[in-house]
């Protein structure tokens, strides 16, 4: 009965939700649509948030992660959308007696950390693995997934990212080896184990795989119950591995929707040697590509020029957007790469995204609308600069190296 009556208001949100997207594109805050959703319908836009991993590592604390709380609130962040603050790995002690599963000394009160992050208005995310341990070599899951769960739930937890690492060796290859479907299989069926762990808490729990895409999981991650499911391997704070991930994500926008998202990874925006253009095209692409916005950065020693890239609140609404559908890449010319999106109202995102390098670059690029399905001249807001210009077939626009140009037409034509 209660399984029947949470799939109705699911339905319920979601008929509200689609018809929220085609009528008032940007009234409606998704607040009150989570107040209408059970747990299902946690995600029904992309996740925003913070995560320990692309900055601390193994070293994150449980001050930092009240840092990382204070700051988002003190920066405008949580003002600005993003809502989660979530421990990645290493946070994990040893079980006891019991089985029950005890924090590490880095992490003395886990209940106090959570109770800390809700009375500033956020949420808290917690880590873990369905094998025996985590990437970095602490406890996980397996074998007791259900009191796990219930762990989480009772500490106040609201987002699980729950990551393959020692599954594959621990029981994959182990228990199917050299037989790669029924490996498989297995993966799929311990993700669906900790999915109906987490529903039998009764807490609206954020589920987040991370599987690294294998075995095309954007085609199964719904029927797991997934909110998000990575798409790649690791980001790295550099270039190389921003722009590859990017044109990994071409294609794969008709498997994201409203409760489940792809996930090209946390952003690493602030971090490493990136420069602000990088940063900027970084977030630009992720907001196009509806992904979960996870910043990774140090918060406390945030730049404000980093902070003014993370609280564009026009970049963060393209992210957000109620039509929630997901860029794709009209055409690639040059070192320039055009990506376009729907949004609610019938309004249209564009992105140029120049990956020459400085000392080669050959701009200007002469945006050809007719490839975009557009009839010049338009009117554009760049969303960076905040002016309004008019886009002209044909016209030079100039992009520095790594950087975009990123614009919202209100009325294409
Ligand atoms: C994997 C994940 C990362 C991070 C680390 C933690 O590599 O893909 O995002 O969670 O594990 O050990």
């Amino acid at each position: 009965m209660r399984v029947r009556i949470s799939a109705w208001l699911v339905l319920l949100a979601l008929i509200t939700f689609t018809a929220r997207a085609q009528t008032a594109p940007s009234s409606a805050s998704h607040k009150q649509i989570h107040r209408l959703a059970p747990s299902q319908a946690v995600a029904l836009t992309p996740p925003m948030g913070w995560n320990s991993w692309n900055f601390f590592e193994g070293r994150v604390t449980d001050q930092d992660v009240r840092n990382a709380a204070d700051q988002m609130v003190a920066t405008g962040m949580k003002d600005a959308g993003y809502e989660y603050i979530n421990i990645d790995d290493t946070w994990e002690g040893e079980r006891d007696a019991n089985g029950v599963l005890h924090s590490n000394e880095k992490f003395p009160d886990m209940k106090a950390l959570a109770d800390y992050v809700h009375a500033k208005g956020l949420k808290l995310g917690i880590y873990s693995s369905p094998g025996p341990k985590t990437c970095a070599g602490y406890a996980a899951s397996l074998d007791h997934e259900v009191q796990d769960a219930q762990l989480y739930a009772s500490w106040g937890v609201d987002y699980l990212k729950y990551d393959l690492c020692s599954f594959i060796p621990a029981v994959m290859e182990k228990q199917a080896p050299g037989d790669r479907a029924e490996q498989m299989r297995l993966m799929i069926a311990a993700y669906k184990k900790m999915d109906a762990a987490l529903k039998a808490t009764g807490r609206p729990i954020v589920y987040s795989l991370c599987q690294y895409g294998w075995d095309a999981v954007w085609e199964w991650g719904p029927s797991v119950g997934a909110n998000l499911w990575r798409t790649t391997g690791d980001i790295q704070a550099n270039w190389n591995s921003i722009y590859a991930i990017l044109n990994a994500q071409a294609g794969l926008g008709k498997y994201a929707g409203p409760g489940h998202w792809n996930d090209p990874d946390m952003l690493e925006v602030g971090n490493g040697k990136l420069t602000l253009a990088e940063d900027r095209t970084h977030f630009s692409m992720w907001a196009m590509l509806a992904a979960p916005l996870l910043a990774g950065n140090d918060l406390p020693n945030m730049k404000p020029e980093v902070k003014a890239i993370l609280t564009n609140r026009e970049v963060i609404a393209i992210d957000q957007d109620r039509l929630c559908r997901e860029a794709t890449r009209a055409y690639s010319e040059g070192e320039v790469d055009v990506w376009t999106r729907h949004l609610a109202g019938g309004a249209l995102a564009v992105a140029l995204v120049n990956a020459g390098s400085a000392r080669y670059s050959t701009h200007p690029f002469h945006l050809d609308l007719a490839r975009l399905g557009l009839h010049g001249p338009l009117e554009a807001r760049n969303l960076w600069t905040g002016e309004t210009m008019t886009l002209a077939d044909g016209m030079p626009l100039e992009i520095g190296s790594h950087d975009i140009l990123l614009v919202r037409i209100a009325a294409p034509k």
